[in-house]
């Protein structure tokens, strides 16, 4: 999500307006704005994007004022529309807030806040905030500040927040933990916002805000940053910002396409937060949980998916089979809604999508629902259709993917898969005790080894360089990084229109060892977990025909080593999570690929984020 500030002598609303435009790259599911007239709070939210805001201020709010707050969701709780859209009001309407982040207690929360009398208009855990911050503010007798540290100080999860209350029209209170947020400082006026584009050509200076402080941004006096947990003050940092719009929009990196490989270390955590917890050996996941009996009593599961998702599919099929001994295939959604598959009411159904809108995945479900099969989507974007069409579901919040070719979309599908197979596993006592807590504790330890991954980006710029004017290439993995070689091949044909070809690396003696001469770069996955040997085996065919071998390889290994020309270590973890890491260097190898070939990395030619044609 994106939120904006704004306090100062001009009209907030243009400002705040702008603002949102800017930031529509972090979510566009929903927009509102809530505005300061001097008297009164004026607020107008929509489903839809900031356009759709624009007309919708026109009919039905003043717009005149100097202090205005904006919102432009990614929803993560409550499908988008117009009531669950931000800023939020408390429940006397003197407090508005605007939040970017996940509330994780905020079912207990609202329960408490209910038995003492309050209502809820939304589904949102920000509306549980707000209220929290009154009920503090009213019990304690104290400020908004002081309300909003007491409140945060309840609260768990992910946040940046501004909140504006009507009787202390000076200020606005921000605070932050995990979401990012820049407070911009120009002559007694202040903006805030969740980067700096709103605010550069009013000011070059900034603050951000450090996980767990708050700041209380007032006219005349200024910024007042404090610690949330200790209370204490902290001097505020301002910085002279040197980049321009473009580079603040894609968070410093030069494509959005590298920026969602790297964000893929939070994008993984966000897909397990409040789900996974690994101390108490527990997943929660709502749509699971409401229709267990289904998945435990299907006679099979049958994934259907397209592109990426569909390789995020595979993945799953070797999870699902291995830990929860349930037989599963993995369909093309175009292929399955055109041949009359043989489904029943006794099949569970699972459609991957990122966008949710993919027409042939959309058929397929509509299919497999008229055959009385249950369906369960597991989409990105929150709403979409997909979501809306699927029985139950799961969302992988990994936030706005903008690069058509998709990176953090993939890991995190994989994630959620994996959590998916890990509850049924336990629930139906196909895996033992011991083996569900390491499953567990190793799949915490995934981002931080995916940050470790992400090191190798100079190397693998080197070795991008060396077979950048290649014509074919070759990615071979088995097992579980079978379905990583075919989406390491699918990454360059789409960025860098390399043609690439994955298989399942026993097979090349059927066929496309006949390709392999001096010229034929040859990405194989060979960790130790996994066939290793066997892969060896066939490293050693590539070798003998002069093929050039490129290792993705487990950490401290010798005996690739040895054979290819190069390798690019990735940290050891189970061979089932081992996909979320030996797919990273084959992403930044196609990015780097793309980007020395001057291809236009964010859209390629002839391809599109969501196909919603057949
Ligand atoms: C398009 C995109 C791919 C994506 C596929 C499926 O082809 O370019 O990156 O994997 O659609 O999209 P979905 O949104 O259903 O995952």
């Amino acid at each position: 999500c994106g939120i904006v500030g704004y306090i100062g002598h001009r009209e907030a609303y243009p400002i705040v307006l702008e603002g949102l435009k800017r930031l529509e790259y972090r979510g566009y599911d929903s927009a509102g704005i809530a505005l300061y007239n001097g008297e009164n709070i004026e607020l107008c939210k929509t489903k839809g994007k900031v356009s759709d805001l624009e007309e919708k201020v026109k009919d039905e709010i003043n717009t005149s004022g100097t202090v205005g707050i904006g919102h432009t969701r990614w929803a993560t709780h409550g499908v988008p529309n117009d009531v669950n859209s931000h800023p939020h009001y408390s429940n006397s309407g003197d407090l508005v807030i605007i939040h970017n982040g996940i509330i994780e207690n905020y079912a207990s929360l609202k329960k408490e806040l209910i038995s003492r009398g309050y209502t809820f208009k939304s589904d949102t855990d920000t509306e549980v905030l707000i209220n929290l911050i009154e009920d503090v503010q009213i019990n304690e007798k104290v400020k908004l500040g002081k309300a909003v540290q007491i409140a945060l100080n309840q609260v768990v999860g992910a946040y940046a927040i501004a909140v504006f209350d009507k009787k202390k029209p000076n200020e606005i209170v921000v605070a932050k933990l995990g979401s990012p947020l820049a407070i911009g400082v120009g002559d007694n006026e202040f903006f805030i916002a969740s980067d700096a584009t709103p605010f550069l050509e009013y000011t070059k200076k900034a603050i951000y805000l450090e996980d767990e402080q708050m700041a209380i941004v007032r006219l005349k006096k200024g910024v007042k940053i404090r610690k949330i947990k200790t209370d204490s003050l902290v001097a505020p940092y301002v910085q002279e910002l040197q980049m321009n719009l473009e580079q603040i929009v894609k968070g410093g990196y030069e494509h959005f396409m590298l920026k969602e490989i790297h964000e893929q270390p939070d994008a993984i955590k966000d897909t397990y937060r409040g789900r996974l917890n690994a101390k108490e050996g527990l997943i929660r996941m709502a749509g699971i949980d409401d229709n267990i009996e289904k998945f435990l009593n299907a006679n099979r599961i049958v994934i259907i998916a397209c592109g990426t998702s569909w390789h995020a599919g595979l993945v799953a099929e070797y999870i699902f089979e291995d830990l929860v001994r349930i037989p599963v295939e993995v369909e093309y959604a175009s292929e399955f809604r055109y041949r009359n598959p043989v489904i029943t009411e006794n099949d569970v159904v699972i459609a991957i999508s990122q966008s949710g809108e993919t027409a042939d995945t959309l058929a397929a479900i509509k299919l497999a629902k008229s055959k009385g099969a249950f369906v369960f989507g597991v989409c990105n974007v929150v709403g979409s259709t997909i979501a809306r069409e699927t029985h139950a579901g799961a969302y992988t919040h990994a936030g706005p993917e903008i690069g058509v070719a998709s990176t953090k979309a993939f890991t995190t599908q994989i994630t959620v898969l994996m959590l998916i197979a890990l509850k049924l596993a336990k629930e139906k006592g196909s895996i033992s005790k011991s083996s569900f807590h390491h499953h567990l504790q190793e799949l915490e330890l995934i981002p931080g080894k995916v940050k470790k991954a992400l090191k190798q980006d100079e190397h693998i710029k080197k070795i991008a360089e060396i077979y950048k004017d290649a014509k074919n290439c070759l990615y071979l993995g088995r097992g579980y990084n079978f379905p990583v070689a075919l989406e390491g091949a699918l990454k360059l044909k789409e960025i860098s229109y390399i043609h690439a070809e994955g298989y399942p690396a026993a097979e090349m003696k059927h066929g496309p060892i006949a390709l392999i001469d001096e010229h034929m770069p040859v990405f194989v996955i060979a960790t130790k977990k996994g066939h290793y040997e066997k892969v060896v085996s066939n490293i050693e065919e590539i070798k003998a025909r002069k093929g050039k071998i490129i290792g993705i390889v487990t950490e401290g290994d010798e005996a690739v080593k040895g054979l290819a020309d190069h390798v690019i270590e990735v940290p050891e973890t189970l061979e089932s999570l081992s996909p979320l890491l030996t797919t990273i260097p084959l992403q930044l190898l196609s990015y780097h690929i793309a980007v020395l070939l001057n291809r236009n990395v964010d859209q390629p030619r002839n391809l599109a984020k969501s196909v919603t044609v057949e």
